[in-house]
């Protein structure tokens, strides 16, 4: 039987994404972004996805999706060394520790069975990770913790992230994943060539180039550096560069999100500007490295 989930701080859908053709059904997306809803409404017409600020959630709100399975994919810059690692007192963790008060002061027959979280790998060792292990273990949850890679499966990027799963029925113990051979980057190219828009200026490349991850479409061992929200608006430490055909190029937003794995057919509309797509593509998960944690749960994914 189908099990109601509801996704909080949905974005563009990855956790959607990832449960789709598994056991889950999502019940209710939440995020306060009007453009990465947008996203997520194009792609997944049939969830029911609101805009909400969820600093200001209540426990009906919450209460009332009668969602079995909890996903949160929290903001991460309170747990970043860019984001300064303000940890809990950064105003950015609000929204989290609001959801934590809320789950606190609910009653046993209201608590989701199951629920899961994804952030950064600072997260591990913060005080909001601290707290919610507290809370879900004084609430009779089994919790399970661990960092996971896509390249770990096989997926030429690199973006490690911490996964908490926990459940008030059994969980099954992390797989073990034994490190997959790298698919070819190429794979996850397009293959009618990059616009102009993607293309940097050779003075850019002249000057910052020997800073950058610039990687060979056609090297088997290339892989890519996490993408992140500032890709296409910092030069540095936001990404991986491509040679093209006479240059460097920046990654395509769909090229991104084929490597996070969301499902052929996934698309941004038409009039967003390339920034604001790497800017929500970049903030997204792992929709590969998510699917796999979901086998925690027991009869979930078949
Ligand atoms: C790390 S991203 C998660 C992205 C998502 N998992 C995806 O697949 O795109 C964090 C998300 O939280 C949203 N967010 C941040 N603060 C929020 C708040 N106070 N209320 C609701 N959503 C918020 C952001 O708009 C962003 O989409």
């Amino acid at each position: 039987m189908a099990i109601r989930a509801l996704e909080l701080f949905c974005g563009i859908g990855g956790f959607s994404a990832a449960a789709a053709g598994t056991n889950i059904r999502i019940a209710g997306a939440v995020d306060q972004s009007p453009a990465a809803l947008e996203v997520y409404r194009l792609n997944f017409p049939g969830h029911d996805a609101w805009q909400l600020n969820l600093e200001n959630v209540t426990r009906e709100e919450l209460r009332s999706v009668e969602a079995d399975f909890w996903w949160l994919s929290p903001p991460c810059q309170p747990y970043t060394v860019r984001g300064a690692g303000r940890d809990a007192e950064d105003p950015r963790a609000l929204s989290f520790r609001r959801i934590l008060d809320v789950l606190d002061r609910m009653g046993e027959d209201e608590l989701p069975r199951h629920l899961a979280l994804e952030n950064v790998e600072g997260f591990a060792r913060s005080e909001m990770r601290a707290r919610l292990v507290k809370l879900l273990t004084g609430r009779g949850f089994h919790v399970q913790e661990c960092t996971l890679c896509p390249t770990e499966l096989g997926v030429p990027m690199r973006r490690p992230r911490y996964y908490c799963t926990a459940s008030r029925g059994r969980l099954e113990p992390p797989t073990l994943v034994v490190d997959a051979p790298l698919r070819p980057l190429g794979a996850y190219l397009d293959g009618n060539g990059a616009g102009e828009d993607l293309r940097l200026a050779g003075d850019v490349v002249a000057r910052f180039g020997k800073g950058f991850r610039i990687l060979d479409p056609k090297d088997p061992q290339a892989y890519t550096t996490c993408f992140t929200s500032g890709y296409g608006r910092a030069l540095m430490h936001a990404g991986s560069y491509l040679q093209c055909a006479g240059g460097v190029r920046r990654f395509a937003p769909e090229e991104i999100a084929r490597l996070l794995h969301f499902p052929e057919g996934f698309r941004f509309p038409d009039r967003m500007t390339l920034r604001k797509k790497w800017h929500l593509v970049g903030n997204s998960l792992s929709v590969a490295s998510v699917r796999k944690i979901l086998e925690a749960f027991p009869g979930l994914v078949a």
